[in-house]
């Protein structure tokens, strides 16, 4: 197989070819003045099984990864897989307003028609990893919540799981069944207008090191908050760990509130402590 790494994961594909014995197929890219992207393959490909590695977080990573495919297609790849470690617009899977575009079937439509197979780490709007099907586009959900716990496995002793909210508790259960520990989700409870209560359900965290688990931390707004909560709650340390960081307002701002912050490496950012090239790689296998 010729694994391909796009330019927001060039790393990440370096690291796949690798632990799969894989050759790393080359590309050429650049912008035109107007911003337009130019590709070029490097790489023969005739005859080859192909793979794709390109996180999503922009327009122009979408494009970049669109383009990819299809040029391996033309220049006669027996098969192209694609790869998208992060996949942007997956939290709009639902028309919540008449009228709104669902971009997590456009995104996922435009992958699917031209890749013979396509793979995300966990999808934002799916709790469990394996097969998916949405909107009758098959895809394959990754997971990277194993790859987490054994970065955080053996650096703490007594470990909570706590999902910042309800959404975020499949994480927690896998991570605690992985850690033997207990897990539940912090609870937010109007008291009146103005005044909001949240509080970790059920669970204990005194002179606990907690884990706080999220698959994505954006503006990092949720997971300061529930930091704050969990740490007042008493905890011994406080641990976060997110699939994907995009931390859009850096990661300085949870100095203080945290005790240890990681990520994997589906974004480079300053929290990039875990790997998912074990994850791609078994499902490349
Ligand atoms: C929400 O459903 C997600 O799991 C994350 O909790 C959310 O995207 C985090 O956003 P932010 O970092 O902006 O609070």
């Amino acid at each position: 197989m010729i694994i391909f790494g796009g330019s927001k994961s060039a790393e990440l594909g370096w690291e796949v070819a690798k632990t799969t014995k894989s050759t790393l197929g080359k590309t050429q890219t650049k912008k035109f003045p107007d911003n337009e992207t130019y590709l070029r393959l490097m790489t023969n490909v005739e005859g080859k099984e192909c793979a794709v590695i390109q996180s999503v977080t922009s327009n122009d990573d979408l494009v970049e990864l669109l383009m990819m495919i299809d040029a391996l297609k033309d220049h006669k790849a027996t098969q192209v897989h694609a790869v998208c470690p992060y996949l942007a617009y997956m939290r709009q899977d639902k028309r919540f307003k008449e009228g709104e575009a669902l971009t997590a079937k456009t995104v996922l439509k435009l992958i699917e028609e031209l890749a013979d197979s396509v793979a995300t780490i966990n999808c934002h709007f799916l709790g469990d990893p394996g097969q998916a099907t949405y909107n009758n586009i098959g895809f394959t959900n990754l997971d990277a919540i194993p790859y987490l716990v054994e970065h955080l496995r053996g650096k703490i002793s007594d470990p909570v799981v706590v999902a910042p909210d309800k959404g975020g508790l499949t994480y927690a259960k896998r991570a605690a069944e992985l850690l033997d520990c207990e897990f539940n989700h912090i609870e937010k409870k109007r008291i009146s207008g103005t005044e909001v209560t949240m509080k970790t359900k059920g669970l204990d965290v005194k002179k606990k090191d907690a884990i706080i688990l999220d698959d994505i931390i954006s503006t990092g707004g949720t997971i300061l908050e529930a930091s704050k909560i969990i740490r007042r709650s008493g905890a011994k340390t406080v641990n976060v760990g997110c699939v994907h960081g995009l931390f859009l307002n850096g990661t300085e701002m949870f100095a203080g509130s945290v005790d240890r912050l990681i990520s994997t490496n589906t974004l480079i950012n300053p929290a990039t402590k875990v790997s998912v090239a074990g994850a791609i790689s078994e499902h490349l296998k």
